[in-house]
């Protein structure tokens, strides 16, 4: 399958920073209204640079068109592409309203081709572990999702420093205007409805607590730095969901059970630790000691947060795992092994991959239409909610997914992991 990327800026090295585990995807050039871009990424990495967007329209071989461009360019890049009857993978959020995100969905069934959208971190091996653990029953009946998404502070970050292995710098301002919401909210939203369907109501709040974020910005950007949402879903269970640059990075991932719980430690490391506690009452009584909570080490002897358990793996782990430096010297290489060890590993072309495979393979989209436009209203409804608060009802619902493709568990089966052990059967007794 060929591609094209629209707008080459500083996540583009983040999507080549797995490509070469994508060998059955091709780069056919690359286009950005920054000419000096398209320099150093040409220089680079040797793509094609087609010299306008309508060159690279007009190329008969490309298939999918990759929209990495600003969020206020997303609708009218990927306009015109469905327009010349290309598929489109979006950054996300895929639009500024659900209307113009309904838009480009009717235009793309009208011309018979697909339109997706990042986030894709719902195919991370992390992820997959956690649907498993649920589907086999491990934690009981899923009730509650507690989410984070506290990036830290950012205002003191000196994100302004921060460039791209190609020298794009980080897009601070841009950043700021929009908000860490539409930035990040998605990636959340999208595991918890993929696990529980659709949300039936949202309870909302945003707010601007940081002011003078960064020279050459107004004090207030007007734009929340700070929301949290309260999701009803259709099948009975809620959500809380809470994303800020304002507090210190916590990226955590709980899904209550009747029975248990299981804990993801990162969205954004795609093979990061995931915990199963199955509750006893050893583990629920512990909880009440502080000398335990106080040393979660200690407290994990009793069961509190459960047990580390093995990751299932999605068809493209080795994207995650493998070395993808390209060019890079030894010392490069052993810090880029430590980063993706401990920091940071997404597969962000593993969307694309899902995209292109489905499309080969003539299966319906796995995330639907309906489910990426509900994704955007929750996104939206939540930025906008404002200090005051909102209670609505979403306009847009779709039919649950089924389960997610391409998970190879080996056989595992979590129902039977994560036993007690010694201490908490004791404080069981
Ligand atoms: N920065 C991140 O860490 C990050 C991470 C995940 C997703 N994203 C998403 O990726 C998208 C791009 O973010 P970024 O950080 O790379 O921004 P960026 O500003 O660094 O890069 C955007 C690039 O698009 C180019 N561009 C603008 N309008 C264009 C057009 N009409 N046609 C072609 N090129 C155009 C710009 O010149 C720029 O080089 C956004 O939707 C953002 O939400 C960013």
């Amino acid at each position: 399958m060929n591609i094209a990327f629209a707008g080459c800026g500083f996540v583009f090295d983040i999507y080549m920073r797995t490509v070469r585990a994508h060998d059955e995807i091709t780069i056919k050039g690359v286009f950005d209204i920054n000419p000096e871009r398209m320099r150093r990424v040409q220089a680079h990495y040797g793509f094609h640079a087609y010299s306008s967007y309508e060159q690279l329209l007009a190329d008969p071989e490309v298939d999918i068109v990759v929209n990495l461009t600003p969020i206020a360019a997303h609708f009218e890049v990927s306009k015109q592409a469905l327009e010349a009857g290309k598929h489109v993978y979006s950054e996300k959020p895929l639009t500024k309203s659900v209307e113009e995100s309904r838009r480009l969905f009717a235009l793309a069934g009208a011309k018979g081709v697909r339109l997706g959208a990042a986030p894709c971190n719902i195919f991370s091996d992390t992820v997959r572990t956690m649907y498993k653990a649920v589907e086999d029953g491990a934690i009981g009946k899923p009730l509650l999702v507690y989410a984070e998404l506290d990036d830290n502070p950012i205002h003191l970050m000196e994100f302004e420093k921060v460039k791209s292995p190609t020298g794009a710098p980080w897009p601070l301002t841009e950043e700021i205007l929009e908000g860490c919401t539409y930035e990040h909210l998605g990636y959340h939203l999208v595991w918890i409805c993929g696990l529980l369907g659709p949300a039936v109501s949202v309870t909302a709040f945003s707010s601007e607590l940081i002011e003078n974020k960064t020279e050459g910005l107004p004090g207030r950007s007007g734009t929340p730095d700070y929301s949290v949402a309260n999701l009803q879903f259709a099948n009975g269970a809620a959500a809380r969901i809470t994303c800020s640059v304002v507090a210190p990075r916590d990226h955590r991932m709980r899904v209550i059970g009747h029975a248990g719980e299981i804990t993801g430690d990162s969205y954004r490391h795609y093979r990061s630790p995931v915990f199963l506690e199955r509750y006893s009452k050893g583990s629920l009584s512990a909880r009440k000691f502080q000398t335990l909570r106080a040393r979660p080490g200690l407290g994990r002897l009793f069961g509190i947060g459960g047990r580390k358990i093995p990751l299932v793996r999605n068809w493209k782990t080795p994207a995650v795992e493998k070395d993808q430096q390209m060019n890079s010297s030894l010392k490069q290489r052993l810090v880029e092994w430590l980063r993706r060890r401990e920091v940071y590993a997404q597969d962000k072309f593993s969307g694309i991959a899902e995209m292109a495979q489905e499309i080969r393979d003539g299966r319906p989209q796995f995330l639907t239409p309906d489910f990426i436009m509900h994704i955007n209203e929750l996104t939206l409804l939540t930025q906008g909610a404002g200090s005051a608060g909102i209670a609505v009802r979403p306009a847009t619902s779709f039919e649950p997914l089924g389960p997610l493709p391409g998970t190879d568990s080996g056989g595992r089966n979590y129902a039977d992991a994560a036993r007690p052990g010694l201490l908490e059967k004791l404080l069981s007794r």
